[in-house]
């Protein structure tokens, strides 16, 4: 299946509209900055990676129709428009990576015209999505390398080709080991509220012949019980120096069951996904998001008691101690993570400025 989860056409952003999976197919072109913010918002693109490469387009947007030629005031302009998309989503860390990659690219040809400036901004966009692409596959590549011919992997949320340009991370492991010919399962857990397990995983596992099952997520500890689990992998938001993981609300349970259950948990990021500025999870901002995704079924069908409090953090913590491997672009990273993640993330760590 050749789809892209975003790209540059028509003079405009193009992202497949999540939130219309698994009923349809439906593109969007984004033209203005406020459109894109909320996009990222409502998740009609999200996924870490995507999030990634929609911010850098995003400042493009906003700073393409500046009509001033003093590098002082266009440096205002492209900082207003990067803080205002470093208010959409807080926990993806690549989200702040993309926007922080484009005021590099900006401050470092400060000397030359705004026109050549805005080329450049343009070009860094691109060169962020054309390394997701090659990204995706390193991580496939290596992660293959765990997966063993008739392995059942047990997976959350979309960590595949919606949630990046158009392979993913922890289904991008699954990918590869169906090309080098490995024959396996995966379980998709629904992933409530918002369900990306049941309206993306399984929508592109399917798309792409992989054999996929649903369950919901309260579903995964008895799948374990019965043995019928060989791995579990997950993709992440932001992983600390630590190695403690975000990522979607559920995780945690998972790698708790894991661990009970001697299944071995793997997260599968690229570089982009460590902020090595933070020691633990403990710093990691987690997102809460509306108490309508929990009352209601997709913003329609009330499914709760009318006024009901409500807890709805998107993502949550895991601790390093219960993460197998996490698998990235620079290959398999094992404990202890404090260490050995600052020997592989290191030019990431050199690069890290300071906008979230
Ligand atoms: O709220 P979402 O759908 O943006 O959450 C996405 C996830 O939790 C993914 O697992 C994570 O971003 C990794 S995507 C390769």
């Amino acid at each position: 299946m050749h789809i892209r989860t975003i790209a540059w056409q028509r003079d405009a952003v193009k992202i497949i509209d999540q939130t219309k999976l698994p009923q349809r197919l439906e593109y969007l072109y984004i033209k203005d900055l406020k459109s894109l913010w909320q996009a990222i918002k409502l998740m009609r693109i999200r996924g870490a990676p995507a999030l990634g490469a929609a911010a850098a387009l995003g400042v493009y947007l906003g700073i393409r129709d500046s009509k001033t030629k003093d590098f002082k005031q266009f440096k205002k302009e492209l900082e207003k428009a990067i803080s205002f998309l470093g208010t959409s989503r807080p926990t993806a860390r690549n989200l702040f990576w993309g926007l922080e990659r484009m005021h590099r690219a900006a401050t470092i040809n400060k000397d030359k015209a705004i026109p050549r400036i805005k080329e450049i901004l343009f070009k860094e966009a691109q060169k962020i999505i054309e390394e997701d692409r090659v990204t995706c596959r390193r991580i496939g590549y290596y992660g293959a390398k765990l997966i063993k011919d008739k392995d059942t992997i047990l997976t959350i949320c979309n960590a595949g080709i919606l949630a990046t340009i158009d392979y993913g991370t922890a289904l991008g492991v699954v990918y590869r080991a169906k090309e080098e010919k490995k024959r396996i399962k995966v379980y998709a857990c629904e992933t409530r509220p918002m369900l990306q397990g049941s309206r993306l995983t399984t929508w592109e596992l399917k798309k792409n012949g992989i054999d996929v099952t649903l369950i919901c997520d309260n579903m995964a500890a008895t799948l374990m019980r019965q043995g019928k689990i060989t791995k579990v992998i997950t993709g992440a938001d932001r992983i600390a120096a630590n190695g403690d993981s975000a990522n979607k609300i559920g995780t945690y349970n998972l790698a708790v069951l894991s661990r009970y259950h001697k299944v071995p948990f793997f997260v599968a990021a690229p570089a982009s996904t460590f902020d090595l500025s933070i020691k633990s999870g403990k710093s990691i901002p987690i997102e809460q998001r509306s108490e309508r995704e929990v009352t209601e079924l997709f913003f329609k069908l009330p499914i709760a008691e009318k006024n009901i409090k409500v807890f709805n953090p998107a993502f949550d913590v895991t601790d390093n101690a219960l993460i197998t491997a996490i698998i990235t672009d620079k290959g398999i990273i094992r404990p202890p993570y404090f260490k050995n993640i600052r020997k592989i993330i290191k030019n990431i760590f050199r690069d890290t400025l300071s906008f979230g």
